[in-house]
């Protein structure tokens, strides 16, 4: 068989046949994101042809239904981008296997079934993309079948929530060590997958000029901020479980404040950059419960899935501190929320005034700290606000903007993070995933500040109109230290431009 029918993936280590193997393969995470990665990344050329798909569900679909909604599925999702001509390439090697994920019978039907599809022993990389009380099962039941070892690899992704708190992640940990190594496993993150978060490194340690003052002598504060607009809709049942610390800053926000505040990675291999991550984990102080704000939008408790009267915060606002030299005495403020004015995730390093303010001597207004703001979405790009001598005047000073977008720099949209984190996993680069004992450290973290939260004298839960930018008080976690949220989401943005 040749290389275009065989589905031998370029530049990886060795070349061979890929299987992919999707358990939760009729859900909307399939359709919606992992086959249009995948055709993304066929279409770009970086498969000489779809490697062999075999989703795996309960559903009685046959292989043509199946290929027909991922069809249309892609045809909407991918738009402008989506080739019809190309398509009927790439579904060929797409096959839907029916089974129960807690049969053994239906494991080993699955494994004779991808067998005969691959011509020659193929790597084959299971995908999780059901929801997280199945992975235990999917785990064992690829374990018992002899399916996690053999071939020229065997690797696992894992989607995310990855366990509701220490105690649940351990244990997931330990089911998959059981029959997986850990080099073998791929967690995902997928804000790790976004252009933007992975620049963040090559912004840092790729220049010279920002590394010298990236620390406590010359910033002041950061700001981690991820605003949505859109509430819990269908997902109520799982939101009301989780909440806004599990599902966001246990993994996504924890993240970018990583990747800010880690130390350079003695390289770029998989191990060195998640080494200095969980260093940076481990210095972060335990949250105090005064430094934490929380809120829940107006209406949650009347959407279908959700208990009448839930205390699921849909807003959380949080002070770090992290104990380390780079960071001693600098806080970092972290906030996220669902139903918000505006969707908008950026991270703002505020840096000190000038030690000597020359200019206020002579009567001036006093200087504007310099801002940057690293826009990880929508508005993809950077700004640095700089102070400037206002044209025709004698001595007034004015904050203006420097700024790089994608947009104008570079041609073409930028990828989905799963086109990346995909293409990383069937290449074998776990950069862009968690470790074990990243997701542990984390948990660490995000547990107390829960518990915190059920104890009679925790912060009350802070009702918040939807459309807007959370609980007032949440602009009071920063003002206390006599700071403000810098980042263009904050309240009142409209008659106060960002960053003056
Ligand atoms: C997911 C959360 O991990 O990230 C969702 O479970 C959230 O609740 C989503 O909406 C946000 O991702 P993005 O890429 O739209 O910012």
């Amino acid at each position: 068989m040749g290389i275009a029918e065989s589905g031998i993936i370029p530049g990886m280590e060795k070349c061979v046949p890929v299987t992919l193997v999707i358990f939760g393969a009729t859900g909307d995470l399939a359709g919606s994101k992992l086959i249009p990665a995948l055709y993304s990344n066929f279409a770009k050329g970086r498969l000489p042809e779809c490697p062999t798909v075999a989703g795996f569900g309960r559903r009685d679909w046959h292989d043509a239904e199946f290929r027909t909604r991922l069809r249309e599925r892609s045809a909407e999702i991918l738009a402008g981008a989506f080739d019809p001509v190309l398509w009927d390439a790439f579904e060929r090697r797409i096959f839907y296997v029916k089974g129960e994920l807690d049969s053994a019978g239906s494991f080993s039907q699955l494994n004779d079934f991808l067998r005969g599809k691959e011509s020659a022993p193929a790597g084959r990389l299971y995908y999780l993309a059901t929801g997280p009380e199945f992975f235990p099962v999917i785990v064992e039941g690829l374990g018992r079948a002899g399916m996690a070892a053999g071939g020229p690899w065997r690797r696992l992704v894992v989607e995310k929530p990855f366990g509701s708190d220490l105690r649940s992640a351990r244990k997931l940990n330990r089911i998959l060590h059981a029959h997986f190594h850990e080099h073998q496993i791929f967690r995902m993150d997928h804000y790790l997958g976004k252009e933007t978060a992975q620049n963040i490194l090559f912004f840092r340690f790729a220049n010279t000029i920002f590394e010298p003052v990236w620390n406590r002598r010359f910033v002041d504060n950061i700001q981690i901020t991820v605003a949505e607009t859109v509430d819990v809709g269908r997902r109520a049942p799982y939101y009301d479980k989780s909440g806004v610390l599990r599902d966001m800053f246990q993994n996504h926000l924890l993240q970018l404040l990583a990747l800010v505040a880690m130390e350079p990675p003695a390289s770029f291999s998989a191990d060195a950059v998640r080494d200095e991550k969980c260093r940076v984990f481990r210095r972060i102080r335990p949250v105090r419960i005064a430094d934490t704000v929380r809120g829940q939008y107006d209406g949650f408790c009347a959407t279908d899935g959700v208990a009448p009267r839930s205390q699921t915060p849909t807003y959380a606002a949080l002070k770090l501190r992290i104990g380390n030299p780079r960071w001693k005495g600098v806080p970092f403020y972290l906030r996220s929320g669902k139903a918000m004015a505006q969707k908008r995730s950026e991270i703002v390093v505020e840096f000190r005034r000038p030690p000597f303010q020359v200019f206020e001597m002579e009567g001036c207004r006093e200087c504007s700290p310099n801002i940057l703001s690293i826009g990880i979405q929508p508005d993809e790009g950077i700004h640095l606000t700089l102070d400037a001598k206002v044209p025709d005047s004698s001595r007034d000073i004015r904050a203006v903007d420097m700024s790089f977008h994608y947009r104008d720099s570079f041609a073409g949209a930028l990828p989905d993070a799963y086109e990346r984190l995909l293409l990383d996993a069937l290449n074998g680069d776990a950069s862009l995933f968690t470790r074990s004992d990243s997701i542990e450290l984390c948990w660490r973290l995000i547990d107390p500040v829960i518990a915190g939260w059920e104890r009679a004298d925790a912060p009350p839960l802070l009702g918040y109109p939807r459309g807007g930018w959370g609980p007032d008080a949440a602009d009071e976690l920063p003002a206390r230290d006599g700071r403000a949220w810098r980042c263009v989401c904050r309240r009142g943005m409209e008659d106060n431009p960002p960053h003056s």
